[in-house]
């Protein structure tokens, strides 16, 4: 067998003498030594996805609405193209991709340092994660029981750090950082800003509370800007699609040099 392929079949699930590995693995180490060739062959990407989820107490968190769908598809993309990747992602409802290393990480702090640990290395960070905002100051040890409050229970939060802004501040020259932003009003005008505010060279907005697009579809429909661009709206296509499009302008930022 071809040897890439033949590594590539080797390497993770799915191993060992006599037992063939996953269909969908096959198809996507083919796939693999199809590809490549393109500015993403042997690059470094790293990819947050899912949400993360900030205890209140032993059997309780905050967090967000996210199914980790369209960082995964983002991650088996860039794999896809010969990269190394690293996927960091928070409780997801969707299997790893074939070929990706995977960190699992569940709260916000724990995202950020396994992300601050891996980025200066990176040619390409993609934020995919949806990270919460706050978290719980002091989360009880113990499960807080019925009738601790008459009426409201207060649970103070503390702000969690911005992972992508601590990121861009770390990434070496030539390299390239996307992100998203899911707004439910002035989408354009939003992304916009948090495309200068966090440093991304692309952002990806997708507007939240449609039936076929956002958190848990299998499709999004989003409008892409970034530096020195106009925006570019796309139809509404699979998050797989999607994902194609969006490093397919990573890739066109990385032949001209990335971020200088
Ligand atoms: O500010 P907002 O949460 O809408 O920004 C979304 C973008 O910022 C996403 O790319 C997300 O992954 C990233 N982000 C982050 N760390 C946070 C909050 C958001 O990296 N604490």
């Amino acid at each position: 067998m071809w040897a890439p392929l033949r590594d590539d079949l080797r390497r993770g699930r799915g191993g060992g003498p006599g037992r063939m590995a996953e269909p969908g693995a096959i198809v996507d180490a083919v796939g693999r030594a199809l590809g490549g060739g393109g500015a993403l062959d042997g690059a470094r990407v790293v990819v947050t996805a899912g949400p993360t989820r900030e205890a209140v107490d032993a059997v309780r968190f905050v967090g967000n609405r996210s199914s980790g769908k369209m960082g995964y598809a983002l991650a088996r993309t860039s794999w896809l193209r010969g990269a190394e990747v690293t996927l960091i992602t928070g409780p997801a409802a969707v299997a790893a991709p074939y070929g990706v290393k995977v960190r699992g990480v569940e709260t916000a702090l724990e995202m950020r340092d396994a992300v601050l640990a891996e980025v200066g290395e990176a040619d390409v960070a993609i934020h995919a994660a949806a990270v919460a905002d706050y978290r719980p100051v002091s989360p009880s040890a113990d499960k807080i029981k019925r009738g601790v409050a008459e009426e409201e229970l207060i649970v103070r939060m503390v702000a969690n750090p911005d992972i992508a802004t601590e990121s861009a501040r770390l990434m070496k020259a030539g390299s390239v950082s996307a992100g998203f932003a899911l707004e439910t009003a002035d989408l354009v005008e939003r992304a916009g800003e948090k495309l200068a505010a966090k440093g991304f060279d692309l952002i990806v907005a997708n507007r939240a509370g449609e039936a076929d697009a956002g958190f848990d579809t299998d499709t999004n429909r989003v409008t892409i800007l970034g530096r020195d661009m106009p925006p570019r709206q796309l139809p509404l296509m699979s998050k797989f699609a999607v994902a194609g499009s969006i490093m397919d302008l990573i890739e066109d930022r990385l032949r001209q040099g990335g971020r200088g």
